[in-house]
Formats: C-alpha cells, sequence, structure tokens
C-alpha cells in the first residue's frame, strides 16, 4: 500500500478501503506520511466526498489513535453535549448546570476557540482561579460528587484528529462534512459517554451554511453513534445572528450567570432550555415535555445557579473577580430605522481582533475583551444610539467598523426561526 495510490484513487472518486483508511490514520500519526501528502487527500475528500463506509472507518481509526475513556463508572445516566461552533455560544456554561441540577451527570471535556468562534475553555479561564485541567480521577470524582465537571480534553484523545485537525485549519479542507463529522464522532467516542445531544449550528456564523449540508452532517453522525452505542440527537439551530449580547470570554461568563440567576429572556435562554430538555429526557429515559417541566422548574427555582455556583467553587473558580477591560467605545449609529440583520461571522472576526479570540494557536487571548450588543433583531434606533459597545484592552486609535455588521430597514424584519430541526 502506499499514499500516492491512496490520493489518486479519491482523486478519482473511488472508495477507499477500510485498510487503506487505517493505513493512513496510522501512518500519518507516525509521520511516514507527510503533511504535504495528508493534505492532497484531505482537498480530495473535500472535492469528492466520502461514503458512509469510509466515513465509519475513518472515524473508528481516529478514535482509537489515542486514549478512549470509561465513564461506566458513573452509571448509564451520563449525558454529554458538542456544538458545531458559533459566535457568542456560551450553552455549555449555561446547559451543563441545568441539566445536572436535574439529576443528570454532565461529563463535559472542552476546547479552546480557534478563528472567529470561541471556545468553552476560555470562557471558564477567564474566571480567575478556575482549574480547566482536571486529571482523569479528578473528572471522575467531581461528577460523582456533584453532578457536573467541565474540563479541558486530555492531551491523548483522538490524537489523529488533533493533528489531522490542525492540518486541515491552514490547507482550506474544514468545510467537509465527512471530515466534520469523522473529527467530531471520534472525539465523542473516546470521551466515553453513551448519551450524546449535538448543537449543530447553521448560516453565517457557523461552518455550515445551509440546512442541506447541515441535515447530510447530522444524519452521518447519528449513524456513527448508532453503531458506536451512542444514542444522538442532533438539534440544528440557526446561526446568522449572534447568541445572545455578550461576546468574548469574560463578557460571555457574565451573561450566562445572568441567564441562569436573573432568568434573562430571549433566544439564547429558549435554545438552552431546549437543548437541556433534550439532555435531561435522554439522561433520566423521560419524554421531552415532562424534562422540560423539571428543567424550567429548577432554572426558576435557583437549583440550577446553585449548581452553577458549586461547579465554579468545585474547579476553585472566583466569579466575584471577572477581569474587565481598560478600554470602552461606544459605538453609535448614524441611520435610523429597525435592526433586521447581525452578521454573527463579521462580529466574530470583530471579536477576534480586539484580542478575545486566537488569530494563530499560540496567541494569548485578552479575557477581557469582546463586544456587547447594545440593541438586537428588530430593535428601534435613532440617529446616536448606541449600538455596541467594543471592550478591549488594546488601545484603538482609529475604529474602523464595519458598517455592513448591521443592517437597519424601516420595516421590522421576520424573526428567523432559531431550532430549525431535530434529528435522531
Ligand atoms: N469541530 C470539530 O471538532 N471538528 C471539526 O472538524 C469541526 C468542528
Amino acid at each position: 500500500m502506499n499514499i500516492i495510490d491512496i490520493i489518486n484513487k479519491k482523486r478519482l472518486k473511488q472508495s477507499l478501503t477500510d485498510e487503506e483508511i487505517k493505513y493512513v490514520i496510522e501512518n500519518y500519526l507516525s509521520s511516514t506520511i507527510k503533511d504535504y501528502q495528508m493534505s492532497s487527500l484531505l482537498m480530495a475528500i473535500l472535492l469528492n466526498g466520502m461514503t458512509d463506509n469510509e466515513i465509519f472507518s475513518m472515524t473508528k481509526y481516529m478514535a482509537s489513535s489515542g486514549e478512549i475513556l470509561d465513564l461506566s463508572p458513573l452509571g448509564d445516566n451520563v449525558v454529554d453535549k458538542h456544538s458545531t461552533g458559533g459566535v457568542g455560544d456560551k450553552t455549555t456554561l449555561i446547559v451543563a448546570p441545568i441539566v445536572a441540577s436535574c439529576g443528570v451527570k454532565v461529563a463535559k471535556m472542552s476546547g479552546r476557540g480557534l478563528g472567529h468562534t470561541g471556545g468553552t475553555i476560555d470562557k471558564l479561564e477567564s474566571i480567575p482561579s478556575f482549574n480547566v485541567n482536571l486529571t482523569k480521577d479528578e473528572f471522575i470524582n467531581q461528577i460523582n460528587d456533584i453532578n457536573v465537571a467541565i474540563t479541558c480534553q486530555t492531551e491523548n484523545i483522538a490524537l489523529a484528529d488533533k493533528k489531522i485537525y490542525a492540518l486541515r485549519d491552514v490547507t482550506g479542507t474544514v468545510e467537509s462534512i465527512p471530515l466534520i463529522a469523522s473529527s467530531i464522532m471520534s472525539k465523542k467516542i473516546a470521551l466515553g459517554a453513551k448519551k450524546l445531544v449535538l448543537d449543530v449550528k447553521v448560516g453565517k456564523g457557523a461552518l455550515i451554511k445551509n440546512l442541506d449540508d447541515a441535515r447530510q452532517l447530522a444524519k452521518i453522525m447519528i449513524e456513527i453513534g448508532k453503531k458506536n452505542d451512542i444514542e444522538v440527537i442532533c438539534i440544528l439551530t440557526n446561526m446568522n445572528v449572534p447568541l445572545g449580547n455578550n461576546i468574548g470570554n469574560s463578557l460571555e461568563v457574565a451573561e450566562a450567570i445572568d441567564i441562569l440567576k436573573n432568568h434573562k429572556k430571549g433566544h439564547l435562554t429558549n435554545l438552552c432550555i431546549e437543548l437541556s430538555s433534550h439532555m435531561v429526557a435522554l439522561g433520566l429515559k423521560i419524554d421531552y415535555d415532562e424534562a422540560k417541566k423539571l428543567v424550567l422548574e429548577n432554572l426558576e427555582n435557583g437549583s440550577s445557579y446553585n449548581k452553577f455556583l458549586e461547579l465554579i467553587k468545585y474547579q476553585h473558580g472566583d466569579i466575584s473577580k471577572l477581569p474587565t477591560s481598560t478600554h470602552k467605545y461606544k459605538i453609535k449609529t448614524n441611520s435610523e430605522g429597525y435592526i433586521n440583520d447581525i452578521d454573527a461571522y463579521k462580529l466574530g472576526i470583530l471579536s477576534m481582533h480586539l484580542g478575545a479570540g486566537r488569530v494563530n494557536k499560540e496567541d494569548q487571548i485578552d479575557y477581557s475583551a469582546g463586544i456587547v450588543l447594545n440593541k438586537n433583531i428588530n430593535d428601534y434606533l435613532e440617529v446616536g444610539d448606541t449600538i455596541m459597545t467594543i471592550y478591549t484592552n488594546k488601545k484603538i486609535e482609529d475604529l474602523n467598523i464595519d458598517n455592513t455588521i448591521f443592517k437597519i430597514s424601516s420595516q421590522k424584519t421576520k424573526k428567523e426561526k432559531l431550532i430549525l430541526e431535530i434529528l435522531k
């Protein structure tokens, strides 16, 4: 077997065998296959796709390229969640304590952000002293004690995915359904939970831009789940506009607290209720309506916020000292009318440049940097109103804000659906 024949086969739209995929994964991990050869194969996959069987093989060998966690000592009501990545997506910070407060165990290993989308670990690290590096034993013990733990994914989970994802990131091969499906599901198989809710983001601020692609991605991830004894529910959700009002790490923690503590209403809260209800239904083996009732009760009676405080305390965080930035710039509008659209992607990029995200993997994050939207869809603006506030530690001489971020019109717009589809 050799890599050039395999690349040529994929270039000619032929299917690779299980043995060929095994050969690729093992030999790329050991560096026998070089980055330039793997890049070529990844581009051929992106252009010509993969059959379901090829995707199953790819996922299997990527999952077994590292450690596989055994969560069975935690029992059978352990539920995991994963989002394909969005702008202002702080749902894990809200959903994990809600679900744990309902008696379901949440074993969450999360990642850092790269590019215009954020990562849960960066958000949690903005809380002074919060420990994001739990050992495996600490992780399991904490879930046994308080039903929830959120930690950084251990170094040796799905090693092949780590190496391939880094290469995809710099070779224009991220946006491929077979590669996204095998990447996400290989990690989920390795992380050990047998019940999984996937938030598949669709729209301008997401990796997947249209509903047909999102459906295809969801279906294949559900099939991979079935083959690996993981019950998967995919919730396809709108990511054209940012989630909530705050973008940036400590700003997003503050918004999560506002929802858990003060029951702030809005589309972010609705999404969190939806995700939590599906997780609780899976974990407790009850129907969706019963689960939703429990979720709403626990959100309203303070149990979910208390669980959040318990989680922060257990991992040594101090939310009384969230970092704040030295500079605050109010962006005023010179138009009048209703906000019809907010471009999540452009705000994600702006937030990254303010310091909230990494342009390169090794960049240091400014945890206090980011954006607060002072107005949202269908709010009316007068000339001179503050539309958003920018937080940063960078002194910016010339704030050149792209004036196509907001679309303003004399009419209100029809609000887009937040939950687009649910697939099981
Ligand atoms: N998230 C992942 O973990 N992998 C991808 O390929 C895309 C999003």
